[in-house]
Parts: structure tokens; C-alpha cells; sequence
């Protein structure tokens, strides 16, 4: 084995494993849960890019938007004193949004590195190919991995001050204690002057952010059930999808919109030799996207020990992109 094939055998193996220990824990606790994260394999990825196109989900657009007409007032403020940086993307996908910030930077000639970060080796592999391809000029480096450990390692590239983008409500993905946790923990990992720019879907009338999680064709639907299809290739798992309803519910109190798997019938499901018991109308919990107000937001940054320097919304007010400095 070549030392490029060893080292892409070694990460295989241990996310392979960490994956696998994972979804054993989950399926053992009560209620059974499982890890939105692992959504993203190449199919999850596909399914992905439909909800981005269907009509119900707006966060997208509503992201795009900001992007897209207010590129200039995004890098006035990230390009604060001039200094020279680095721009740092937590779970960039395809990077359509930051795409159109990143050609900005590039046509203004500004000399920085783009170091998108992502769960999905896929996703990031279709991203380099795309900037090769539309802006060859853009300096870029992958980081294929968890948040934080390929923070540390763009942190240990980089010595410039940092930029951070963390868009598309992803950070929705945690329960609100969690993300005030996840919010600390990035403040301690950033100095003096670096930026965090993070995109929050804000709480609006209940039916339209039910409506974009709960959509009429269920390619939704159909990307929490990949997650079981995904256990049965890559874990040697049994899961019978039919046996399983896609349910989803939203909270305009607490903000926390959330899907479930429901077990249709009583049944056994096994993951490698563990057996698994469900009994009928039994849940797993699969994802939460947690709408913010205002004032949840301006609670996260400051509890965090960031300031909030600037925000950008889209023309419906539907999404902000907060921009948060280190002082
Ligand atoms: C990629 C986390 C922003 O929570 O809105 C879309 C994922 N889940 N539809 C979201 C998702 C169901 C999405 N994020």
C-alpha cells in the first residue's frame, strides 16, 4: 500500500468504527436515537441537493440571497482592518452559498486560503473539482473530518487571523445546550480578531418551517430512512425500511423542530450479531433543526464571550447571518 492509500485505509477504518459505536450506543438508550451527521453519505448527499431544490425548503434561498446581493457588505466586514486571514468553513457542502463570496474575494484579488471542513468525503471531493474548474485562482485545502479536529488542523496550517463560516442553519443541528457549548468551545480555539460568521434560521410562522421539514413529495422522508439503508451496507445491518414512517413535528415555543423514524410494527433488527427489539409506534429520534429568535442569538454570543459586530438578512427576514468577533 502506497502511503497515500494507507493513510485513506486508516481514517476509513476509524470512522468506520466510530460510526458503528455510535449508532450501538444510540440504538441502546431510551428513547433510540440516532446522529444526523451521519445522514451524508453519497446518496444522503443527493437527497440533500433535492430538498435544497424543492419549494418548501426556503433556507437555502433564504442563505443564497444574502449571499448572492449582499457579497459586498459580507466582505466589507469580514475584511475588517485589512488584516490578512484565513477563511475556515464548518460543514461546507457544496459551498453554493460561500461560492459566491469566495469570487468575490477572488476577482478583488485578496490573497487567502479556503479551507472548507466536512463530514462527507464525497461532498468535499465534488466542491474541489467544482473550484478547480470555476475559480482556478482560489487557493484551497479539504478538511475531511469531524468540526473540531479539522479546526485544530486548519489552526496548525494557518497563522493568519482567522474567518470562520459556519452557514446554512447547521447549527440548528444541536440542542440549543449543546450549540451554547459548541459556541464556547470555537471561542477558545479563536485569538484576537478572528470572525465567526454564522447563519441561523430565526423562528417565523410555524407552518412554513413545518412545511419545509414535512414536504408533500417526502424526499425528506426519504433522507432518514437513507440513514438505515446506510446501516445496512456499511454496519451489516438488517433494517426493513418499510417497516419504518418518517414523523415530524415543530414547537413553536421551544423552536425545536425535530424528526422521528416510527417502528410500524414490533419487529427485531440486527447490527452485525447485536439484536435490536422495537416495539409498534416505537421512536427514533433522528434530527433537530432548532429555530432562534433574536434574543436566543444575541444570548449564544454573548454567553460565548463574542461580540456581535454585524448581521445580514434576507429580504423576507427569515435568516440571519450573525457576524461575531473575537475581542
Ligand atoms: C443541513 C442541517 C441545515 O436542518 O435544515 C434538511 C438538514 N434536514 N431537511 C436542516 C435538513 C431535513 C438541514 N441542515
Amino acid at each position: 500500500m502506497n502511503l497515500q492509500a494507507e493513510t485513506e485505509f486508516h481514517t476509513q477504518n476509524y470512522s468506520k468504527k466510530t460510526f458503528l459505536a455510535d449508532v450501538l450506543e444510540g440504538l441502546k438508550s431510551s428513547p433510540k436515537k440516532l446522529h444526523s451527521k451521519y445522514f451524508y453519505d453519497e446518496a444522503g448527499d443527493k437527497l440533500f441537493q433535492q430538498i435544497m431544490d424543492m419549494p418548501e425548503y426556503y433556507l437555502t434561498n433564504c442563505e443564497v440571497d444574502i449571499f448572492k446581493n449582499k457579497t459586498e457588505q459580507l466582505a466589507k466586514i469580514i475584511l475588517t482592518d485589512n488584516e490578512p486571514f484565513d477563511l475556515i468553513e464548518l460543514g461546507a457542502g457544496d459551498a453554493l452559498k460561500s461560492g459566491y463570496l469566495l469570487e468575490y474575494l477572488t476577482k478583488e484579488n485578496i490573497d487567502f486560503t479556503y479551507m472548507p471542513i466536512d463530514i462527507s468525503g464525497h461532498i468535499l471531493e465534488v466542491l474541489d473539482e467544482k473550484f478547480r474548474r470555476d475559480l482556478p485562482n482560489l487557493e484551497i485545502k479539504t478538511l475531511e473530518g469531524e468540526y473540531f479536529d479539522m479546526l485544530d488542523k486548519a489552526m496548525s496550517i494557518s497563522q493568519k487571523r482567522k474567518v470562520v463560516l459556519f452557514l446554512g442553519g447547521n447549527i440548528g443541528n444541536m440542542y440549543l445546550e449543546e450549540s451554547h457549548h459548541f459556541c464556547r468551545e470555537l471561542r477558545r480555539k479563536l485569538n484576537r480578531g478572528d470572525i465567526l460568521l454564522i447563519g441561523f434560521d430565526l423562528k417565523k410562522n410555524p407552518h412554513t418551517i413545518l412545511n419545509a421539514y414535512n414536504d408533500a413529495a417526502g424526499i425528506t422522508s426519504s433522507f432518514n430512512l437513507n440513514l438505515l439503508i446506510r446501516m445496512n451496507r456499511e454496519l451489516e445491518a438488517d433494517f426493513d425500511v418499510l417497516n419504518f414512517q418518517h414523523y415530524q413535528t415543530y414547537n413553536p415555543l421551544s423552536g425545536e423542530c425535530r424528526s422521528f423514524l416510527v417502528s410500524l410494527t414490533e419487529q427485531n433488527v440486527h447490527i452485525g450479531n447485536q439484536a435490536f427489539h422495537f416495539e409498534e409506534n416505537e421512536l427514533i429520534d433522528m434530527e433537530i433543526s432548532q429555530k432562534f429568535s433574536q434574543d436566543d442569538i444575541s444570548r449564544l454570543a454573548k454567553d460565548a464571550k463574542f461580540h456581535i459586530i454585524d448581521e445580514v438578512t434576507d429580504s423576507k427576514n427569515w435568516f440571519v447571518d450573525s457576524i461575531w468577533q473575537v475581542f
